[in-house]
């Protein structure tokens, strides 16, 4: 089956508020006429809350306008929120959603902890709800989960480390002539409070331990437990002070060689931070990343940050509308894991789909051949 890919970022740019667009006019009832529906009439295609956490990094804005666009195309009203990392913000809006009458809701969540009252309340008016690429913990109210592998993820991201500094290949496999370090390398980590951070860093960890173990990797730092690596709210400026730091407080008579960045915006701080303390764009340490964010790329290109992880925003919208619109048909949709995200309440049926590393090498088969990025985006480093 081909699958049908939504051109995210051909949609208008950025739109915040409450979208009460009227209906599509495919699925043959024409139903919205040209009037703004109105939320929960009862029609078909009803109104679809969509919570996403913030616009500061471009993949929730695609992830946004992805899910949008095709639940419109599948003939649903949508209510798009961003809450600009806001847990309170967030809360409003699904609550918000919830009055308006929303027959579904896709929730990316700030705080995987925070929602529990919402999913109640939810529940309490039988909306499904699906956890969107992060999972909402501590709550049975959470009917699905559409995600990465996310502990693959943090396999890649370690994998691409070990790649960039010669001992490894794509695959993970060591390289036969591998150089023997040790190599100065800090490791970051995401935001505590979502639940993906832990998966990340457990890939990563599980991944770099052995070479830790013999030597080959040293952490200068002795910075080595996810809450001394982490990063509140995956903030860039966060990780560019941390950064600072440890360069500052350890690296007087050495160089860094590599850095374990889990999330692009982050790697751009960290990147900032070695230029402060004079490291060349040439002379750049391996650095991580993930989510292909076009700034990234563009450094990718030019050779500064060394990898990213492609996490493909329209597969995982593709997902989302396909789950909302079983639960709309009143049957459950298909999981392919139904091991792995314990919530704290209950393992959640989990949709998940993987991921690609990308260096320089393959920017232009996984990003510019499969539409993600333009060759012009990737040359300006500028999404159109
Ligand atoms: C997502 C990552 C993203 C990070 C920061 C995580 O939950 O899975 O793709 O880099 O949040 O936004």
């Amino acid at each position: 089956m081909a699958r049908k890919l939504w051109h995210t970022r051909a949609l208008a740019a950025a739109t915040t508020g409450v979208m009460a667009f009227a209906l599509a006019a495919c699925g043959g009832t024409g139903a919205g006429g040209g009037g703004n529906g109105g939320a929960g009439d009862g029609e078909e295609g009803g109104l679809v809350g969509v919570a996403m956490p913030t616009q500061t990094s471009e993949r929730w804005i695609a992830d946004g306008e992805a899910v949008q666009s095709g639940l419109e195309e599948a003939g649903y009203e949508v209510d798009l929120q961003f809450a600009g990392d806001d847990i309170p913000t967030q809360q409003q809006q699904v609550d918000a959603m919830i009055n308006a009458g929303a027959e579904a809701l896709i929730i990316a969540a700030i705080d995987g902890t925070a929602l529990a009252g919402q999913l109640e309340a939810a529940a309490a008016a039988g909306i499904p709800v699906i956890s969107y690429d992060r999972l909402i913990r501590d709550s049975e109210n959470v009917d699905f989960y559409v995600s990465f592998d996310n502990e693959q993820v943090g396999v890649q991201q370690a994998t691409s480390l070990l790649m960039g500094l010669g001992l490894v290949d794509e695959s993970g496999e060591p390289v036969s002539d591998a150089p023997a370090g040790p190599f100065n390398v800090e490791l970051f980590a995401g935001s505590l409070d979502d639940n993906n951070a832990h998966f990340f860093w457990k890939g990563a960890i599980d991944t770099l331990q052995p070479y830790i173990d013999e030597g080959t990797l040293v952490v200068p730092s002795g910075q080595t437990t996810i809450e001394q690596a982490a990063t509140q709210r995956w903030l860039q400026e966060v990780a560019q002070k941390r950064m600072e730091d440890l360069l500052t407080a350890n690296y007087g008579d050495k160089k860094v060689d590599g850095v374990l960045a889990p999330y692009d915006g982050l790697s751009r701080g960290i990147i900032e931070a070695l230029r402060s303390a004079g490291y060349a764009d040439d002379a750049m340490p391996v650095v991580t990343g993930q989510d292909a964010e076009i700034a990234s790329v563009k450094l990718i290109a030019d050779g500064v940050q060394y990898a990213t992880i492609f996490k493909d925003t329209r597969l995982l919208a593709e997902q989302a509308v396909i789950a909302t619109e079983a639960y709309l048909a009143g049957e459950e949709p298909e999981a392919n894991n139904t091991e792995d995200y314990d919530n704290g309440e209950k393992i959640v049926p989990s949709y998940l789909l993987e991921s690609t590393i990308v260096t320089k090498d393959n920017i232009q088969s996984a990003l510019v051949d499969t539409g993600y990025w333009t060759a012009e985006e990737v040359e300006s480093g500028v999404a159109e």
